[in-house]
């Protein structure tokens, strides 16, 4: 238990300056993130949607988060279908009744925020399997509402947790085990984790001024991912349907405050 009393007090609570920053950081992700998101349609590319939400990024005045890990050098991660996270942008073609997500972070004046978000290719009803999908898209979302909605002074990391998970494995669909939310700030991953999954009432209490990258990353089908050859992409080893949505919010004292809000 001391263990768990260290961590409290090592986690950095966000001041008004700061705050301030992070609010302007989270406009741009949002805008770039909205941007990228919009420009979804068939024949489009990863890599030109990158290519779209890195200007808008760079426009606002803002930089790449996604710089600052090693190895990688696209604005964006984009994942199809079946790939959960860490897709890397291709030239491939994007059809008709896929399944795409962004996932964008933005760095501005050293200050650190993340977003995702996920849409379905083409709005008519004749794709098959159109309302199951979207019905998918729909629990994510509200999961990440209801995670958003637990993010308050005194609450706890579990809570976040619970809320994702009951949502999304109480209509038969599963959250992801091995890759989880984050607190987000001076870096893009910071303490504390908070995974998708988990018991209400458990693990850190949360104060005002958390800045947290609360995830839903979940599947249709069976929470297992691999990873792909290329060494970045993981996708669900079933291949079923992965789905991804993430804001970046403060916790508040009696609600938490959405940075990265796509309106
Ligand atoms: N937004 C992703 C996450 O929080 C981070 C992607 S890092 C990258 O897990 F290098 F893969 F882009
Ligand atoms: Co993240």
């Amino acid at each position: 238990m001391e263990w768990e009393i260290f961590k409290q007090f090592r986690m950095k609570l966000r001041n008004a300056y700061e705050l301030e920053l992070m609010r302007q950081s989270g406009q741009i992700a949002a805008a770039a993130l909205k941007k990228a998101i919009d420009a979804i349609k068939v024949g489009i590319t990863g890599l030109e949607l990158d290519k779209i939400a890195q200007e808008e990024i760079y426009r606002l005045g803002g930089d790449l988060s996604y710089k600052t890990v090693p190895g990688y050098k696209h604005a964006t991660c984009v994942t199809i279908n079946e790939q959960v996270v860490h897709g890397v942008p291709t030239d491939v073609k994007i059809s008709s009744g896929d399944l795409i997500s962004i996932d964008l972070a933005v760095m501005y004046k050293g200050w650190h925020t993340d977003c995702a978000w996920s849409k379905l290719v083409d709005h008519e009803s004749s794709i098959e399997g159109h309302e199951e999908k979207k019905r998918f898209l729909q629990v994510g979302e509200e999961a990440l509402w209801n995670g958003i909605a637990q993010a308050v002074d005194g609450g706890r990391v579990g809570d976040i947790s619970h809320a994702i998970q009951s949502k999304v494995e109480g209509v038969g669909y599963s959250v992801v085990r091995s890759l989880v939310g984050h607190g987000v700030g001076k870096k893009l991953h910071e303490d504390p984790q908070i995974p998708g999954y988990g018991q209400a009432g458990e693990g850190l209490k949360l104060r005002s001024g958390m800045s947290l990258a609360i995830e839903v990353i979940y599947a249709y089908g069976k929470s297992e991912v691999v990873l792909d050859s290329d060494g970045w992409t993981y996708k669900t080893a079933d291949g079923s349907l992965a789905g991804l949505f993430e804001m970046t919010v403060v916790v508040g004292r009696d609600r938490a405050e959405v940075l990265t809000c796509l309106i």
